[in-house]
C-alpha cells in the first residue's frame, strides 16, 4: 500500500471535507499508518478497551461457523432456505443447518442499547433527507469504497466482483433496509439484512485467503476486520455527516445523534464490538481522520470497479452526461480521487456543478426563493440514481443477499 505523505492526506481531507478547518494534526501522522500491519490502521486510542485493537478483531462468533458451513458444503441450502427470510419477526426459516439456525436465533436482535425513539428518529430523518443521502452514499461513499484499496481489492476478487451491477443492487438493499421507515423495528428488515451481511462478511474471510489473485495483492492475510469495517463506516456515515454540515443543510443536534446511534447499531449487527464503536460524532471524525483519509490511494482494482460502478448510469437515462456524473463525483470526492480513477474533465459541467448545486440546496430547504434554471435537471438526476440504486425498477423488490461459495475466477 502507498504510504501517504501528511501533508498529501490532510490537503485530501480536507478537499472531502473530513478534517475541519481548525482540525489538529491527526495522531497518525506521527503514529505510523496501516502499511505491514493485519488491519485498517490504529484504532487503539479512540475509546477503545484494553485488548487486541479491532485491526485484530475478526468475528469469533461467525467466522468459524462459516468455515463448517462451506467445508460441508451447506451454503446452496442456507442460500434457498432463507431466501424468504426477510422481516426482522420472520421467525428463523426451516432447513437450515441446526447450528447455523442457533447462531442466527443468538444474534437476530437488537443489542439492549439500542434506543428505539432515536432510531424512529433517524427513520424520520433519513426521509426528510433522503436527495442528499442518495447523492452521497451512491456517488460519494460508493465511488470513495473504490479507494479504500483493502475494500476494493476484496470486492473486486471476492465473487460478486464479477458482476458489480448485481453487487451494487446487494449493497443498496443494506442502505435501502437501513434508511426504511421502521427499520429497526420487528415489521422492518434491517436487523435481518445486517445478520445476512455478516455472514456473507464471515465466508469471504475464509474464501478470498484461498483466491491467488487476492492473495497477490492483499497485504494482509484475512481480510474485513472490525477495524476495515469501521474504515466503511467512516466512508458512508462519518462522511455523510460532514457532507451534511458542510452543505448547511439544516441538521439539528437532535437528527445528529440518531444518525450516529442508527449507524452504531448498524456497525455493531455487522459484528464490531461496542468498545470499538466510536461514542461520538467528534470521536468518529478524529477515528475517520487518522484511519481513512491516509489510507485512500488508487489501485487498479479500484480504477476498474469505480468504471464498472459509473457505467452502470450509463444503462439508464440521468438527465445527464457522462461528463456531468465525472464532475459530480469530483464535486463531492475531490480532483484528486478524480484524477486517481482517471474520471475525464468536463470543465462546462464541472463549472455547473459548482454553482448550480448549492443554489439547488438553498432553493429545496426554503434558504433562497430564487428556483435554480437547473432544478428539473438536478431532480431527474436524483430521482433516476434512486431507482437505479434501489433496484427498484421492475420487480418492486431488493435483490436478496445469497453467502458466495467462491472466489472470482480471473
Ligand atoms: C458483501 C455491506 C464492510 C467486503 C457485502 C454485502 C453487503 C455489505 C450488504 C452483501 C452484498 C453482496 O453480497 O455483495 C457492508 C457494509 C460494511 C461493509 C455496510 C461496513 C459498514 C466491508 C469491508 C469489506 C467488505 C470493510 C472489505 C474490506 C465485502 C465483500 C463482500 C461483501 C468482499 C462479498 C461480495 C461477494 O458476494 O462476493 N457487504 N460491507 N465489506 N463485503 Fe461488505
Amino acid at each position: 500500500m502507498e504510504n501517504l505523505s501528511r501533508r498529501r492526506a490532510l490537503t485530501l481531507g480536507v478537499a472531502l471535507g473530513l478534517v475541519g478547518a481548525a482540525a489538529p494534526v491527526p495522531a497518525w501522522a506521527s503514529a505510523g499508518s496501516a502499511a505491514g500491519t493485519a488491519g485498517a490502521g490504529k484504532l487503539a486510542g479512540a475509546g477503545a478497551a484494553a485488548g487486541p485493537g479491532p485491526e485484530w478483531i475478526w468475528d469469533d462468533a461467525a467466522d468459524p461457523l462459516m468455515v463448517r458451513m462451506i467445508e460441508g458444503g451447506h451454503v446452496p441450502a442456507i442460500n434457498r432456505a432463507w431466501e424468504g427470510w426477510v422481516n426482522n419477526d420472520d421467525p428463523i426459516p426451516g432447513g437450515l443447518p441446526s447450528d447455523f439456525a442457533a447462531y442466527l436465533a443468538q444474534v437476530n436482535r437488537l443489542p439492549s442499547w439500542a434506543d428505539q425513539a432515536k432510531l424512529e428518529r433517524a427513520a424520520d430523518f433519513n426521509r426528510r433527507r433522503d436527495t442528499y443521502l442518495f447523492m452521497l452514499y451512491g456517488l460519494g461513499s460508493g465511488i470513495m469504497s473504490t479507494v479504500i484499496p483493502r475494500e476494493a481489492k476484496s470486492v473486486y476478487w471476492s465473487a460478486g466482483g464479477a458482476d458489480m451491477q448485481d453487487r451494487a443492487a446487494k449493497t443498496f438493499t443494506f442502505g435501502y433496509d437501513l434508511s426504511e421507515l421502521g427499520a429497526f423495528k420487528p415489521t422492518g428488515q434491517f436487523v435481518v439484512t445486517a445478520n445476512k451481511t455478516r455472514v456473507v462478511h464471515a465466508a469471504v474471510r475464509h474464501l478470498l485467503p484461498q483466491s491467488p489473485h487476492w492473495k497477490a495483492v492483499a497485504d494482509e492475510s484475512t481480510p474485513i476486520s472490525a477495524a476495515d469495517i469501521l474504515v466503511t463506516f467512516h466512508s458512508l456515515g462519518t462522511y455523510v455527516h460532514q457532507k451534511l454540515l458542510e452543505w448547511k443543510i439544516p441538521y439539528p443536534a437532535a437528527d445528529q445523534e440518531a444518525f450516529l446511534h442508527m449507524w452504531q447499531v448498524a456497525v455493531h449487527l455487522l459484528g464490531v464490538p461496542y468498545e470499538h464503536i466510536p461514542k461520538t460524532w467528534a470521536e468518529a471524525v478524529a477515528q475517520s481522520q487518522r484511519v481513512l483519509t491516509p489510507i485512500l490511494t488508487p489501485s487498479t482494482e479500484g480504477i476498474e470497479l469505480a468504471e464498472d460502478l459509473l457505467g452502470l448510469t450509463a444503462q439508464i437515462d440521468l438527465g445527464v452526461t457522462r461528463g456531468f456524473l465525472n464532475e459530480f463525483v469530483r464535486y463531492v470526492l475531490s480532483d484528486q480521487v478524480g484524477d486517481w480513477l482517471g474520471l475525464r474533465r468536463d470543465y462546462a459541467a464541472a463549472a455547473l456543478v459548482r454553482t448550480a448545486w448549492p443554489a439547488f440546496i438553498l432553493f429545496r430547504e426554503g434558504l433562497s426563493p430564487v428556483m435554480p434554471g437547473t432544478f428539473y435537471m438536478f431532480d431527474q438526476f436524483i430521482r433516476a440514481l434512486a431507482m437505479l440504486f434501489l433496484n427498484k425498477g421492475e420487480s418492486g423488490k431488493t435483490t436478496p443477499i445469497t453467502i458466495p461459495t467462491g472466489n472470482r475466477a480471473g
